[in-house]
């Protein structure tokens, strides 16, 4: 069952349901100032970091789901209704919410009056526009009221949620003309406020919640509303809200335009203030005025949409397959940008309070993003790499707004370190900008020890060395990219976090065997890159280190059919045949492959075929099987959830990619491609019912065939899944691959496919590639030419800028 339908020619997500099977968000802002909007007008916006600046309040685990937002209310008569449905939920004659590329329009209609939000925030502007636009489509004049309503958070939404006995009496605001202010703490140790305006004279506001509501009613009856005018309530600390209240009467065809502007601003010290306990309302007004006339946000908007036009306009696929071109051109690209901005922080799974960048989910973002604005990609390598111990590891978390390492959760996740191999070199492939290497960056911030980055990448490299265990595999640490294979952790008390404990690790010999496959593939990337650098002592010691590792592996972590997961903490085998559950796994898998280790001797296809075998089900490719069924203290958290869900056997999306990868490392691109399409959203709209998140971005997880029901996803948006699939099928099924000195051209596709073009725009210069696969082939390339010259290999040389050039790839 479909909720809505894709419009492709607007680059839109259309619901034509309100009653989604759940809350179906979009992210409007992509630099600075950020909203979360759902279908309905529910979520929440914030300056930067999710925890550290909240603008708007919003309740986790509410009953009903998504309850608060920006919201209007619309009083015609004696109904009262909101465009987006909720919160009232008065049946609507019409409703339509478009997302779209960091703007959601949403329109509702009831008994001939139209209103229509588009909402969304202009670039380079601290500020939420709502664009409200009401038509009378019915033939008599209608004499309505207009209520607007959104809550302020005090900023820290953690502290928000827990300590009333002070937040009841924190709450300021100043009401000027149609502007409501927040400015809770602006007199101590702040320096930032919010507004809430209307460019239009009001007749009325509220700022005061239980004035607004009525201490005993929801969301869904606000007092004022059903009373039919405002309450001119002064919020003096308990919950500060704004709300402006408008009468709009509109003869039949007439219509009217508001624009409301929900904005933030921060002033230096000496500027706060315009007189006594009165804030300097400056930039809130220069804001105020940008966006002041219906054409001034036209042009904002259409600059938002020119922007994406661009951005999108890099890597554009032309195949015989809709579902495919829309998630590759459009949808997956879009959340690339969004899991960049936003880490796995803030979303309807994440709460904004819990985490903020992660050191290897943004490095593994980049792979999905490098290509859209290769300048923040390049800020955030160093943001990230500052973040670096001396020793190479690392703090696994830090905070956006001070870029500095998160304490709480601290480091030793053993996997951390080689991810910025991993995206830094994701970055200088597409850029060619080898000058990031000579920057000096800091270690954990302090500038006083910093190096080269390029030395970052050494003692991320040498970490691994210097942490291997007794088979000369790397030792764990508190865990690898599976944060829920705790093998140090032994914990029997609920109140510690399997996240941060480890009650054993002295002699621990806990080793990974997916750390083992990604050191092998990022340290040749490292190789590569100390090649081309003329580094050749280097380029030889990281060569012999490869190499052991290789036959560390090929020793000891093969298991006959797959290759195992890890040692535990005693030197006992974790995803090997002799396991009771949990007999193989994924990751492993995944990395030893991609790298190819024993492809000769027939290892990779052996360990494909099992994975085939043990972990493929309907829905994608699970974590591991058997699914644990009991508590396992060795192995931590992996075991503490129900079979089929998350790391216990759940399809975990962002490792599928591995797999798929690997396939395509043996060419078997039959096989990458059905498990691609296993897992793709856009493929997977038919059964939204059962899915439940939205099916124009991945989910982290869709429960696995253990589940209690099969197929149903969760945390959608933020999830390295996004760049994974990204990079997995622009890289390696489409076969586009950026590499230091041009663009390597390997397709692995599906046989019965007669050709596909791809548009990319590569250092400066366009390629047009056109692919012909006249013999049905998997893989393997006859012929490549570039404007109208035959090539001698597959690697397209760099292009002049601005040239447009032409490329014709025969398959065979
Ligand atoms: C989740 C993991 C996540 C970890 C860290 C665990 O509960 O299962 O997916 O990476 O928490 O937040
Ligand atoms: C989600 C986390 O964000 C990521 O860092 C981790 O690798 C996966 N879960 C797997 O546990």
């Amino acid at each position: 069952m479909k909720f809505g339908f894709f419009d492709d020619g607007r680059k839109e997500y259309v619901i034509t349901n309100p009653q989604t099977p759940y809350p179906w968000i979009n992210y409007l802002g992509n630099e600075d100032f950020f909203s979360l909007i759902s279908n309905t007008a529910g979520g929440y916006s914030f300056y930067l970091d999710a925890k550290f600046r909240r603008i708007t309040r919003y309740r986790y685990n509410n009953v009903p789901i998504d309850s608060g937002g920006r919201y209007f209310y619309i009083k015609d008569g004696d109904t009262i209704w909101s465009p987006g449905w909720k919160p009232c939920k008065t049946p609507l004659d019409k409703y339509e919410c478009r997302h779209g590329l960091n703007y959601t329009s949403i329109t509702g209609e009831k008994d001939g009056v139209s209103v229509n939000v588009l909402f969304f925030v202009p670039l380079k502007t601290w500020a939420e526009v709502q664009k409200l636009t009401i038509i009378n489509n019915s033939g008599q004049t209608k004499k309505l009221k207009l209520f607007s309503f959104l809550e302020w958070c005090l900023w820290n939404a953690a502290t928000d949620m827990e300590n009333f006995q002070r937040n009841f009496s924190t709450g300021e605001v100043e009401i000027e003309g149609s502007t409501i202010y927040h400015k809770t703490e602006y007199k101590e140790r702040r320096n930032h406020y919010a507004f809430y305006s209307v460019n239009v004279p009001i007749t009325g506001y509220d700022t005061d919640r239980e004035s607004f509501f009525g201490l005993y009613n929801g969301f869904d009856e606000p007092k004022v509303v059903a009373e039919g005018k405002a309450g001119m309530s002064e919020a003096h600390g308990w919950s500060p809200i704004a709300s402006h209240y408008l009468e709009v009467e509109l003869k039949p065809g007439e219509s009217r335009d508001l624009i409301f502007i929900l904005g933030y601003v921060e002033n230096k010290d000496e500027e706060k203030w315009e007189s006594k306990n009165i804030i300097n309302k400056t930039k809130a007004r220069e804001t105020m005025a940008r966006f002041n006339t219906v054409a001034k946000v036209n042009e904002a908007f259409d600059d938002l949409k020119k922007y994406w036009e661009n951005l999108l306009g890099i890597y554009n696929v032309k195949s015989a397959d809709e579902k495919l071109d829309r998630i590759v051109n459009i949808w997956n690209q879009y959340q690339c940008m969004i899991t960049f901005c936003f880490s796995r922080s803030a979303s309807y799974f994440e709460s904004g309070i819990g985490r903020g960048m992660g050191f290897r989910d943004s490095n593994q973002d980049l792979l999905g993003f490098v290509h859209q604005i290769p300048e923040r990609a390049r800020e955030r390598i160093i943001d990230i790499a500052s973040t670096q111990f001396q020793d190479g590891g690392c703090y696994h978390q830090y905070q956006p707004l001070t870029k500095r390492g998160n304490n709480d959760i601290g480091g030793g996740f053993n996997d951390d370190p080689l991810w910025l191999i991993v995206g830094t070199i994701s970055y200088i492939k597409e850029t060619g900008d080898m000058g990031i290497l000579d920057e000096m960056v800091p270690f954990d911030n302090d500038m006083s020890v910093a190096k080269s980055l390029f030395d970052h990448l050494t003692v991320s490299f040498d970490h691994v060395l210097n942490n291997l265990g007794p088979h000369k595999l790397p030792l764990i640490g508190r865990a690898d990219w599976n944060d829920c294979l705790n093998l140090n952790c032994f914990s029997n008390d609920p109140n510690e976090s399997f996240q941060t404990t480890e009650n054993k690790t002295e002699d621990s010999k806990a080793e990974s065997l997916m750390i083992a496959g990604l050191f092998v593939v990022s340290g040749r990337e490292y190789i590569a890159l100390c090649k081309k650098l003329g580094k050749s002592a280097e380029t030889a010691r990281a060569q012999k280190h490869v190499d052991m590792m290789v036959d560390a592996i090929k020793k000891h972590g093969w298991d006959g059919e797959w290759f195992i997961r890890a040692y535990d903490y005693y030197g006992k085998k974790v995803g090997s045949k002799e396991n009771e559950e949990g007999k193989i796994f994924i990751e492993s898998n995944g990395w030893c492959s991609m790298a190819g280790i024993g492809k000769e001797e027939g290892m990779v296809e052996k360990a494909l075929n099992s994975v085939k075998k043990y972990l493929d089900c309907d829905h994608g490719i699970v974590l591991n099987n058997p699914a644990f069924t009991r508590y396992y203290i060795e192995y931590g958290e992996i075991s503490s959830y129900p079979a089929g869900y998350k790391e216990n056997a759940g399809v975990f999306c962002h490792n599928n990619p591995w797999i798929i990868i690997a396939e395509t490392v043996i060419g078997r691109g039959d096989e990458a491609w059905e498990y691609y399409r296993k897992i793709c959203p856009s493929y997977l709209e038919d059964r939204s019912e059962l899915h439940k998140t939205e099916p124009y971005v991945y989910s982290q997880m869709i429960a696995g065939k253990d589940a209690w029901r099969p197929g149903e996803a969760k945390n959608s948006w933020l999830s390295g899944t996004a760049a994974w699939t990204f990079y997995t099928v622009s890289q390696y099924i489409l076969g586009i691959k950026p590499q230091f000195d041009g663009l390597e051209i390997s397709p692995c596709i599906p046989a019965n496919w007669k050709q596909f073009k791809v548009t990319r725009k590569f250092r400066g210069a366009t390629y047009v590639i056109a692919v012909e696969n006249p013999m049905g082939v998997n893989t393997g390339i006859k012929s490549v030419s570039l404007n109208d010259k035959e090539l001698s290999g597959k690697l397209l040389p760099l292009c002049a800028h601005g040239t447009v050039n032409k490329v014709k790839v025969i398959m065979g």
